[in-house]
């Protein structure tokens, strides 16, 4: 029975800890996509001859593997991670965060996948 109790209190710290770590997360996520390259990556990403991020995430067409590499290193007219003063790293809120470049991207796939 102790160990019962002590496998459902573990199991529910855990889902709480998840809970507060993703919503910061997502946070600061929403951040990037809103402020990132000046004013985020919807001026580009809004524009229908340009990939839709959401959709393709959500129909799975778009990997996380794939969503990874090109933030990093971007892609012709898709800058990368450290690119110009208002890149990814650049911003406050990721600053602030003290968010390392897997941490940053983790943060805008939680917000674009949730
Ligand atoms: C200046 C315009 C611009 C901005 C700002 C921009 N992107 Fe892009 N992005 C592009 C273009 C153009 C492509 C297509 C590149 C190609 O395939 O040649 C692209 C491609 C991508 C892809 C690859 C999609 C696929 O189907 O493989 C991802 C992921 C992506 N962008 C994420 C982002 C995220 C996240 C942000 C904001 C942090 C962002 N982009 C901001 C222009 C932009």
């Amino acid at each position: 029975m102790k160990k019962l109790l002590l496998a459902v209190s573990t199991v529910a710290l855990l889902g709480l800890s998840a809970q507060a770590y993703s919503n910061e997360d997502i946070k600061v996520g929403r951040k990037i996509y809103d402020r990132a390259f000046g004013r985020g990556c919807g001026t580009c990403h809004d524009i229908s001859s340009n990939p839709q991020l959401i959709s393709l995430i959500k129909s799975g067409q778009l990997t996380k593997a794939s969503f990874v590499k090109t933030v990093k290193e971007g892609k012709n007219g898709m800058p990368s991670i450290t690119n110009g003063p208002t890149s990814i790293m650049n911003i406050g809120p990721v600053k602030k965060a003290g968010y390392s470049e897997d941490q940053a991207i983790d943060a805008l796939w939680n917000y674009l996948n949730q």
